[in-house]
């Protein structure tokens, strides 16, 4: 694995200067603005592979020499694109086969971009011959620090070469028809297959009533994408093998499987548009993006780059609000806070044409630096060179969230509960903001994997159970770990196959109960959870109705033919303990429950509180060679007092010694570093 190292907090963006190449003054203003703004690493190339290879085998690379040249001459840093993104309209004319099929058998025509096959031999030979003339080229560039590797992977392909391969995919995984049978339950509705070429995939109009299958399909496309990106960077790692890899992925993404690319990246990297409406709901909306800058942390628990974000408005959202004043800077330096060693934009300059003509840029179409979003850009600019001691640490987390596709997807394909999206996104981040409301560092891992290094785990609705999942989780209690889950959880095998014998399945004896049926309520429907001291709090949604078997019952439901029995529980197993929470409470019992846990557990808190913190507040900590650098922003439109522990603060932006009682401005940050 190539190493991504840097001394700084990166900041640049997505640079299309070939779109500008009939404006040969564009590059060396761009260069000034770069400068001004204290741009320093830029992605190029992403979509340039009609100017790279105009015809069929005839390249053109003068261009692109020109670029790197002039900005590895300013000091620049580049992380140079494989186009496979999207290409030249020669190729889809003269070679059908590269085009998409979509789930209702239809073809697509040229156009767009994300619109190929990840199968087809064509299309992977030209990626292959691009992507190889690129790496001999400027594999040893000096402005080179790294590969941006096509663009959001995404999207599904039903044509033949793709049935074929997910055929052979089943083979290889199930060995036997029999085996797959079995695993697809497939008596039921007369489903059994004789022969692996009777399979189709999901089609809109074909089987969608087979869950494995479903699932089957998921991984399969999963896989597939995974496996089109190592044939893509197979030249590179040839020419290049030193310069790391990195694939921006999108925020908490239901296509792909983002865990299975771990093996391919040498660095995270994500592209982030919350929406800001600009009022005190904001803090709500930013939870998704935390968490997904955690989960882009926790990928390879390193620090990640934010590769994309805006630094005023999108273009295709319902309403382009623009980012009020300070806010660019606020959410940049979120991300930052969460462990990204940059802050990049898309775009660089606002292109003049085509769909994206009105999407935000640092430059926009007026093309100075007389403007606001210039000015907050530069402003941002000088603050990330006096970060420059916080690029690599790291985000140290003694609580984590476990959140995995595959049991969304299971979750998302069961006729149950309520119909369609069963909400486990939703789920997973009302759980973290439970535990985000007490300041403490959170990390997203796997379902099934190494949990020692915690204190305290969340599962929430861990449908779906992985081979190890239980072992896991069972190692992890039983060695004095705190394990919360919750109401549709270890329902089924990793083929969503029911358990037998009781749920909750394989960790029935280490959560000490048996959940005997499950209450699915309409929206409007509530009971209430009610612990012993009399506190109480709405419930609803899905509500476990529970038998204690050796457990411990903190709470009761209060209402319905269920009245006054579990709703919370608590297990002794081993030297830890295991928490079954039965039902979907409002916040509010959620923060008051993990933050008991939280102190119970001893969990290193940032600030120093033992409560919540102030609403609308974040907080976070990087620490790397004994420094500590504590991040306390407010997502809100007014001033927020926040006390911190007593400690030696000095403000990392100022370098003025500071008290631990910080005052933030509306949409304030403070970055304080001590010892
Ligand atoms: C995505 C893409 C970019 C651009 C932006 C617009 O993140 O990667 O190419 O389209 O969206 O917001
Ligand atoms: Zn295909």
């Amino acid at each position: 694995m190539a190493d991504w190292k840097f001394d700084k907090i990166l900041h640049g963006g997505d640079y299309n200067p070939d779109q500008w190449r009939e404006y040969p003054d564009i590059l060396k203003e761009d260069i000034r603005l770069m400068q001004l703004s204290k741009c320093d690493l830029f992605s190029v190339g992403i979509f340039a592979w009609s100017a790279l290879e105009p015809k069929e085998g005839e390249f053109n690379f003068g261009w692109l020499d020109k670029v790197l040249d002039d900005l590895n001459a300013a000091g620049r840093k580049v992380l140079l694109a494989t186009p496979s993104g999207a290409r030249p309209a020669w190729m889809s004319y003269k070679y059908p086969e590269v085009l998409r099929t979509n789930a209702d058998d239809s073809k697509n025509h040229h156009g767009g971009r994300h619109n190929h096959c990840m199968t087809s031999p064509i299309y992977r030979e030209k990626v292959r011959i691009i992507n190889t003339e690129l790496a001999k080229r400027y594999g040893d560039h000096p402005a080179i620090v790294g590969w941006h590797i096509s663009n959001e992977y995404s999207g599904e392909c039903f044509c033949p070469l793709c049935v074929d391969e997910f055929r052979i995919y089943l083979k290889k995984k199930y060995g036997t028809i029999e085996e797959l049978n079995r695993a697809y339950w497939s008596d039921f509705w007369s489903h059994r297959y004789n022969d692996f070429d009777e399979i189709e995939p999901p089609f809109t109009r074909g089987e969608g009533s087979i869950d494995g299958l479903r699932l089957d399909w998921k991984r399969y496309c999963t896989l597939q994408t995974v496996d089109f990106m190592k044939a893509e960077c197979a030249p590179l790692k040839e020419f290049a093998p030193e310069k790391p890899i990195t694939a921006n992925f999108m925020e908490i993404f239901g296509g792909l499987d983002y865990w299975r690319f771990t093996d391919v990246i040498d660095v995270a990297s994500w592209d982030s548009y919350p929406k800001f409406r600009g009022d005190d709901s904001d803090y709500e909306m930013m939870l998704n993006t935390c968490f997904m800058h955690d989960l882009s942390r926790s990928f390879l628990k390193k620090p990640f780059l934010l590769m994309e974000s805006t630094p005023s408005l999108v273009n295709w959202s319902d309403v382009n609000r623009m980012k009020r004043p300070g806010v660019q800077k606020l959410s940049s330096l979120t991300a930052v806070a969460h462990g990204s060693d940059s802050v990049q934009y898309f775009q660089w300059r606002q292109s003049r044409g085509s769909f994206e003509k009105h999407h935000g840029a640092v430059v926009s179409h007026e093309g100075t630096e007389n403007n606001r979003v210039f000015s907050e850009v530069a402003e941002l600019g000088d603050i990330l060179e006096k970060l420059k001691n916080v690029a690599g640490s790291m985000n140290k987390a003694e609580a984590a969230i476990i959140y995995d596709w595959d049991n969304r997807w299971a979750l998302n394909f069961a006729q149950s509960y309520h119909k369609g999206d069963k909400q486990y996104v939703e789920v997973c981040v009302e759980n973290y903001r439970a535990l985000k409301r007490h300041g403490i560092n959170v990390d997203i891992v796997e379902s099934d994997s190494d949990l020692s290094a915690y204190k305290l785990v969340i599962a929430p609705m861990m449908y779906l159970m992985k081979p190890d999942t239980d072992k896991w989780i069972r190692e992890f209690v039983q060695n004095g770990g705190i394990f919360v889950t919750t109401y549709a959880s270890c329902i089924t095998d990793e083929n969503s196959l029911c358990i037998l014998g009781g749920f909750p399945g394989r960790l029935r004896d280490v959560l000490g109960i048996w959940a005997e049926e499950t209450d699915v309520l309409y929206p409007d429907q509530k009971n209430r959870i009610v612990f012993s001291d009399g506190t109480e709090y709405d419930c609803g949604f899905l509500c476990d109705i529970v038998h204690t078997e050796g457990a411990e019952t903190l709470a009761v439901y209060g209402d319905d033919f269920y009245k006054g029995t579990p709703a919370i529980t608590c297990n002794g197993f081993g030297k830890g303990k295991a928490y079954y929470v039965a039902s979907r409470a409002e916040n509010k019992m959620l923060e008051a429950f993990f933050g008991s846990l939280i102190n119970q557990a001893g969990i290193y808190r940032p600030a120093g509180n033992t409560d919540v913190l102030p609403e609308n507040v974040y907080v976070t900590e990087r620490e790397k060679d004994g420094v500590k650098t504590i991040f306390v922003m407010n997502y809100s439109t007014g001033k927020k007092t926040v006390t911190l522990k007593n400690a030696e603060y000095t403000n990392a932006l100022t370098g003025e010694k500071v008290s631990s009682s910080v005052c933030l401005e509306p949409w304030g940050i403070s970055i304080l570093q001590y010892e």
